[in-house]
């Protein structure tokens, strides 16, 4: 694993921004996995102010996650996030977006797909307070495939939701990624990064998995690094 420590939180942004830029630019047809949650708004913002629109016609986008229960147009989903900061202000189109099935049936297809494209060339994650990433909650397995979850309350008040599922990449689809690109900004995400950096493969902490992965990258605001040299 490799940190980048950034001075703010607009720099970290910035950085990841800049990171998916260079992956579209040497690679244009290639497969991006995006995240969603508040950490990733300022990263498509960051994006969109770089980009010029022409570079991503070639390009894939897979998410993450949906929530279950929610429509496509609900404000809350996933779907919605996307939509707009993303697809429409590059002007991408909607083709260009694989989204997790919200049928279980169709889930082996969606993960063939990813697999059709090559596979996820980078994947872009922000990280739970409880160490989850996409909505693989503790207790999760390593080897676990795109599936249906169970949401933690925790998780559903964090998250203003009040739909208990959702279908998520497992862990072991995520791992499968060539890069995958962590950010956490803000002093609510300092102590999971602390047991982040201090731990690995632990259960109840999904995000201790990556730890093992070539090319896990670890970008970091000083709120969310703060705990880091901690002995506690
Ligand atoms: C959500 C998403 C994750 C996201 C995480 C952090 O539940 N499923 O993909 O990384 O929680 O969200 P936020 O950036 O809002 O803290």
């Amino acid at each position: 694993m490799k940190i980048i420590h950034t001075k703010s939180q607009l720099e970290a942004e910035k950085v990841v921004a800049e990171i998916l830029l260079d992956q579209a630019l040497n690679k244009p047809s290639c497969l991006i996995g995006l995240a969603t949650g508040k950490t990733m708004v300022g990263v498509y913002k960051a994006l969109v102010e770089l980009s010029n629109e022409s570079q991503y016609k070639e390009l894939h986008f897979t998410m993450l996650d949906e929530y279950l229960g929610l429509s496509p147009q609900d404000k809350m989903s996933f779907r919605s996030y996307i939509e707009d900061l993303v697809m429409r202000p590059l002007h991408l189109s909607p083709e260009q977006f694989i989204f997790p099935p919200l049928i279980e049936s169709a889930i082996q297809d969606f993960e063939k797909r990813l697999m059709d494209l090559g596979g996820v060339d980078l994947q872009l994650l922000g990280i739970g307070q409880n160490g989850h990433i996409g909505f693989n909650e503790p207790g999760s397995e390593k080897n676990s495939r795109t599936r249906v979850v169970n949401l933690t309350s925790e998780t559903m008040k964090i998250n203003k939701v009040s739909v208990n599922q959702a279908v998520s990449m497992g862990i072991g689809t995520i791992y499968e990624a060539k890069k995958i690109v962590m950010l956490a900004t803000g002093s609510s995400k300092a102590e999971i990064i602390r047991y982040l950096v201090n731990h690995e493969d632990q259960k109840n902490t999904p995000a201790t998995f990556l730890k093992s992965h070539p090319h896990f990258l670890l970008v970091l605001d000083p709120a969310a690094a703060a705990k880091i040299n901690l002995n506690i």
